[in-house]
């Protein structure tokens, strides 16, 4: 196993709450269509998205009269008479193909086709139903499964290349004793923030302003200077709390620029809120997979070989590639190995990245084809876990950051009791559910961008640290405020936040789990520069106890500057301040990955276990118990980071057992677009929770020690589950979710 050699970081003090909290409960917290300022609320218009009716064709014509008649409203726009756009380039970080109303074809049913701006919501809404819009139908497709030869390489494969090979496959497989080979389905499911997304755009003159629910703020300003057209500099973008975002806000939808339109023409300020309904379509998916998956292995367990061939559903306005074949590729140790992902074009809306894109369907299905291999070896699937346990990325051929994932199925074994587990499916009974166990693998990457910090030592021991980052829930304000007091050692509770607004120092997308290891080491930096600019104004001051030292002899802690020589001579930083007329120090800081990262490859890794009750009679399974342990590096908070964990691990749940969109064969649209009746679990559904962190510092990776953490819960979690209904009922599911209707 690596050792991990560079000195640990020092642990730095939690905030025991969140840190916006009480203004979330108490309803002062505003979320981006809350806001009714700096513009005149009595100004403020209501846009409402009008979508299209049928899966493919072209807009013939749209009949305004008796929606321009109706009450309030004050604009429609549509592709008849909505301004020009630049043609530009999308933006990214998805080259997203927008339906901005810069032509009338229509590619999937759900698609933006009109805008209607009223007084009010209800009004834009009315008025919306008046629209008589006619279409030209074209023949049109949007079942995947039924036109898989049709599968094609992805024009746009992302990140990852589209295939992958290692080794001799046919001879691996020749000679393996054991092979398991099958087709496992993951369908298409919908990210449901409970915030949707929402915007209010308003011009003053040449310059933009929105508020908007997006988890990339630079990227929204960026994405809409390009489009519209403007200075970047004229574009401000302001988002202080997200309802959730889970990948849906990770790139810029056609709903924000429409706004900004919108704005323009009407030179009112506009809001716009997606309803519910809209959510399922126009704002991106997890695709469909159908992966044929093939291992290979020696009679003792030793994985030979290992294929995966994927195919997915994709938008004909644009290839979005989920990589379910990715943990695949690295996850274990293999002579040889193979994936390919493809794609087959439909009439939906594009799809997009949702929590672990890749990495949830991946580990969802692979690893019930590992507990399947297991069986047939006769050994247990931890034994097979371990046995193939990969010292090293086998897809890079380079070693890991940092890796325990041996110490994660220890402790989530011990904790959950997996010696008690029967190995006969179908053996173990209480009352009338029969009971089972299972386990999977988590893994997900780690990833980490530049970024950049402000931070001001202020007055009565007050500090302010900002970063243009954003706060979807996850605790973004709270390790902040930690980061930031830890430089100079004060109490986490004297620093005030602000995240959120693109006037601060950039930071990257809040997706790929990398907020907190992108931001804290530049917030790090910009401790250290500020520690030495108060040294500095200390030297300087000819009322400092430090007046005349050198700077590099002092140093910060418990929020005083201290002579590293001579420790009882010290100047508190209430003192400092207060000398220097009250008036801030402010310092930036920035940080990026290293060059070395390419050595090398950062994964988060876990163990999780699940227990499940199935009725014998309904077939409804309870999950009882899930037990995980992770390798994340170091924890940040252990209120919002094992928050994280649990709600990635109730989604696995919900991957598991719920989650599906439905789409119309003939009319391809969603036809469950509702909370109702898109299942998710509710609090009766997740039994207990028993997550726990190894907190161990991957120190190779960033200075802070930590891996993200928004995004590995959710992996696993679906397979554990699923080889647990298994291991009650004797049903291998292979199709999620796994329904009662299946397992009967
Ligand atoms: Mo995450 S799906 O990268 O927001």
């Amino acid at each position: 196993m690596m050792q991990d050699t560079e000195a640990a970081p020092k642990a730095v003090k939690q905030l025991d709450h969140r840190y916006e909290g009480i203004a979330k409960v108490t309803g002062r917290a505003k979320y981006a269509a809350e806001f009714s300022e700096p513009f005149s609320k009595a100004d403020l218009t209501y846009a409402y998205i009008v979508q299209s009716t049928i899966p493919s064709g072209t807009i013939v014509s749209i009949d305004r009269v008796a929606a321009d008649r109706a009450p309030g409203v004050i604009a429609i726009l549509t592709p008849f008479n909505a301004p020009k756009l630049n043609p530009g380039p999308p933006q990214p970080p998805a080259r997203r193909n927008l339906s901005l109303l810069q032509n009338a074809d229509v590619n999937y049913n759900g698609q933006p086709v009109a805008v209607v701006v009223a007084r009010s919501l209800n009004e834009a809404k009315a008025a919306a139903a008046r629209l008589k819009i006619k279409y030209s139908s074209k023949v049109s497709r949007v079942n995947f499964i039924e036109n898989l030869s049709e599968a094609r390489w992805p024009k746009n494969p992302g990140k990852e290349p589209a295939g992958n090979h290692r080794g001799d496959l046919q001879a691996a497989f020749a000679k393996s004793s054991v092979i398991v080979e099958n087709t496992y389905v993951t369908p298409i499911q919908h990210h449901n923030p409970m915030e949707p997304h929402a915007t209010i755009a308003w011009w003053e003159g040449e310059k933009l302003n929105v508020y908007d629910a997006t988890q990339y703020i630079s990227g929204v300003r960026m994405s809409l200077a390009k489009t519209l057209n403007v200075p970047f500099d004229y574009v401000r973008v302001v988002n202080p709390v997200v309802g959730g975002g889970f990948g849906s806000k990770g790139s810029m939808w056609s709903h924000v620029p429409l706004c900004a339109i919108a704005a323009k023409v009407t030179g009112k300020p506009v809001k716009l809120v997606l309803d519910r309904e809209q959510m399922f379509g126009p704002v991106g998916g997890r695709p469909s997979t159908v992966n044929k998956i093939k291992l290979g292995a020696s009679a003792d367990g030793k994985l030979l070989a290992m294929q995966q061939d994927v195919v997915m559903n994709a938008s004909v306005m644009e290839d979005f590639v989920e990589h379910s074949e990715g943990p695949t590729k690295n996850l274990y140790m293999s002579e040889a190995n193979s994936v390919t992902a493809k794609v087959v074009e439909v009439n939906l809306g594009v799809s997009t990245f949702m929590r672990a894109p890749g990495e949830a369907p991946g580990t969802a299905v692979l690893e019930i084809a590992m507990d399947e291999l297991a069986e047939k070896l006769k050994m247990d699937p931890v034994e097979l876990r371990l046995v193939n346990y990969a010292d090293k990325d086998p897809s890079h051929d380079r070693p890991w950051s940092s890796k325990h994932l041996r110490e994660c199925y220890t402790q989530a074994s011990e904790r959950f009791g997996w010696s008690k587990r029967g190995i006969t499916p179908g053996a173990k009974t209480e009352g009338n559910a029969l009971i089972g166990y299972g386990m999977a693998t988590a893994t997900y990457p780690a990833n980490r961008s530049a970024a950049q910090a402000v931070v001001r030592m202020l007055s009565g021991g007050r500090m302010f640290v900002g970063s243009g980052t954003q706060d979807l829930g996850t605790g973004t304000y709270t390790i902040m405020a930690q980061q930031a007091a830890a430089g100079l050692g004060i109490d986490p509770k004297m620093v005030e936040v602000r995240l959120g607004d693109s006037t601060l120092p950039k930071a990257p997308v809040s997706g790929g789990s990398q907020s907190s290891a992108s931001v804290l080491p530049a917030i790090q930096d910009a401790t250290t520069q500020l520690k030495l600019k108060l040294a500095d104004l200390a030297i300087s001051d000819t009322g400092s106890p430090l007046h005349g030292l050198k700077t590099l002899d002092i140093e910060a802690k418990d929020g005083k500057l201290i002579n590293k020589k001579n420790q009882s001579q010290t100047d508190s930083l209430v003192d400092l301040i207060a000398r220097n007329g009250g008036k801030p120090v402010e310092a930036t800081g920035s940080a990026e990955p290293s060059e070395s990262r390419d050595a090398m490859t950062s994964n988060s890794w876990g163990a999780v276990f699940a227990e499940v009750a199935v009725d014998r009679d309904t077939y409804m399974v309870k999950v009882r118990r899930v037990v995980a342990t992770y390798d994340i590096g170091t924890l940040l908070n252990d209120k919002t980071g094992l928050n994280q964990l649990m709600g990635g691990i109730t989604w696995g749940v919900s991957f598991a057992l719920c989650e599906e969109a439905h789409v119309d064969p003939v009319y391809g649209r969603v036809v469950n677009e509702s909370l109702a009746e898109y299942h998710v679990p509710v609090n009766a559904d997740i039994g207990t929770l028993d997550v726990t962190v190894l907190n161990i510092p991957d120190v190779k990776f960033n200075p802070i020690g930590s891996r993200g953490i928004g995004e590995i819960g959710i992996t696993g979690a679906a397979a554990a589950v699923a080889n647990a209904i298994y291991n009650a009922t004797g049903k291998r599911i292979r199709e999620y979710p796994i329904t009662p209707d299946k397992i009967m």
